[in-house]
């Protein structure tokens, strides 16, 4: 069968290759760890389920408006004019099925063939193939381990060309955990001042996840007449244990909410109704589980980066936020195990621990690791990357 050339030209992604490959291995017996997750390991919390079953008795079982239901637009649009320090109307927020639908929408409706976006690297894969997806042109803007994986402003202003449309930015981050520094904001906002054809799209889907002295800092708190270029992409998954549910927001002017609402109503029309009540009980509820969710990964964070820090020949920058380590294993490369793909692939067969490599995030010589697991099973988990590397070191 013939397929479509931009479905065949998507790059598959490796952490579900990778999960996969270790599923299959547990379904011929063997013993195999994944540190591969990708989402929060506890329950949804005990008042947003209460509040979906109640939702499911009065009969939320209709179409909701496009843009989703009037009380979880304003309560989206409440919370983000708090956190970003500007007046977000309720009318200037979209629901959809999870941020990677809000993401889809807005570079389908923003992109024309041939745009171009900078992205900072390494990050997110699906941030460069939604960009792909709608024409654009991931514009990789790398930035490395000596620097804490701090942007470069600089590098993104050298990247400036006439076609360049959107700054995408994303804190704190997929895979490296790294929260965007104040200082570091202010340098982009001069930029931002320098090109006024810019737009800047933040996914801050884990800003709740932040640990000290991490702190999440927003673009347009900074300069509060940049609203209006900035498209905000967030969501309940990661905060609130909430994946499956798939709910996300997507704030942003009018005229774009106007061209989503037109797309999602071709696409898939609204999010879920029942989940968007849920999202709804996540806003307005109890923060406490939140807080509790965030302590425990903080207490695993830890536990993770000193293990990694410990094994010879790596070293891991110490994350702030979101629930991955991304150490740096380009010692081991060569040999038995040439690049980290080969590396990841090494450990789950040899040394039985599914590990994402970095070239999955653009960013080879890495291995994203995820926290959202027990302390036994990071213990555990690191325990077997150790032996494994020791063992490629040995073989190579
Ligand atoms: C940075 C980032 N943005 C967006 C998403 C997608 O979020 P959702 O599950 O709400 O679609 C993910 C999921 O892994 C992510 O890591």
């Amino acid at each position: 069968m013939r397929l479509a050339r931009r479905v065949e030209a998507l790059v598959p992604s490796i952490t579900l290759e990778v999960a996969a490959r270790a599923k299959e291995l547990v379904s011929a017996g063997r013993d195999i760890l994944s540190l591969t997750l990708g989402e929060p390991d506890f329950a949804t919390p005990a008042h947003i389920r209460t509040a979906a079953s109640q939702a499911i008795e009065r009969g939320a079982n209709r179409y909701t408006p496009v843009c989703g239901i009037a009380e979880l637009r304003a309560a989206a649009a409440a919370d983000l004019s708090a956190v970003h320090g500007v007046t977000i109307r309720p009318e200037e927020v979209m629901v959809s099925t999870g941020a990677k639908q809000c993401l889809f929408n807005a570079l389908q409706s923003l992109l024309d063939d041939g745009d171009e976006v900078l992205l900072p690297t390494p990050t997110w894969p699906s941030h460069a193939e939604l960009v792909r997806l709608a024409g654009g042109v991931a514009v990789l803007c790398p930035s490395t381990a000596d620097s804490g994986f701090a942007i470069d402003v600089e590098l993104l202003r050298r990247k400036i060309t006439p076609r360049t449309r959107l700054l995408m930015l994303s804190s704190p981050s997929n895979p490296t955990g790294t929260v965007i520094a104040e200082a570091t904001l202010r340098q982009v906002v001069e930029l931002l001042h320098d090109h006024p054809q810019l737009l800047v799209m933040t996914d801050d889907l884990y800003r709740r996840l932040v640990y000290a002295p991490g702190r999440f800092v927003s673009l347009l708190a900074l300069d509060k007449a940049l609203w209006g270029r900035v498209v905000l992409i967030d969501g309940v998954s990661k905060s609130y244990a909430m994946t499956g549910w798939r709910i996300g927001f997507c704030a942003a002017p009018r005229p774009l909410i106007a061209a989503m609402d037109k797309l999602q109503g071709q696409v898939t029309t609204n999010a879920a109704a029942v989940s968007q009540h849920a999202a709804l009980a996540a806003l307005l509820g109890d923060q406490a589980p939140t807080a509790q969710m965030v302590a425990e990964f903080d207490a695993r964070r830890r536990i993770m980066l000193a293990a990694l820090n410990a094994i010879p020949m790596v070293s891991c920058v110490e994350p702030l936020g979101a629930f991955y380590c991304f150490p740096d294993v380009s010692a081991y490369l060569g040999g038995k195990a040439p690049d980290d793909v080969e590396l990841s692939r090494y450990l789950l067969e040899e040394a039985s621990v599914a590990v994402v490599p970095g070239s999955g995030f653009f960013a080879p010589g890495y291995l994203r690791l995820s926290y959202a697991a027990s302390v036994p099973l990071i213990v555990e988990g690191v325990r077997r990357l150790a032996a494994g590397l020791a063992a490629v070191a040995a073989a190579s």
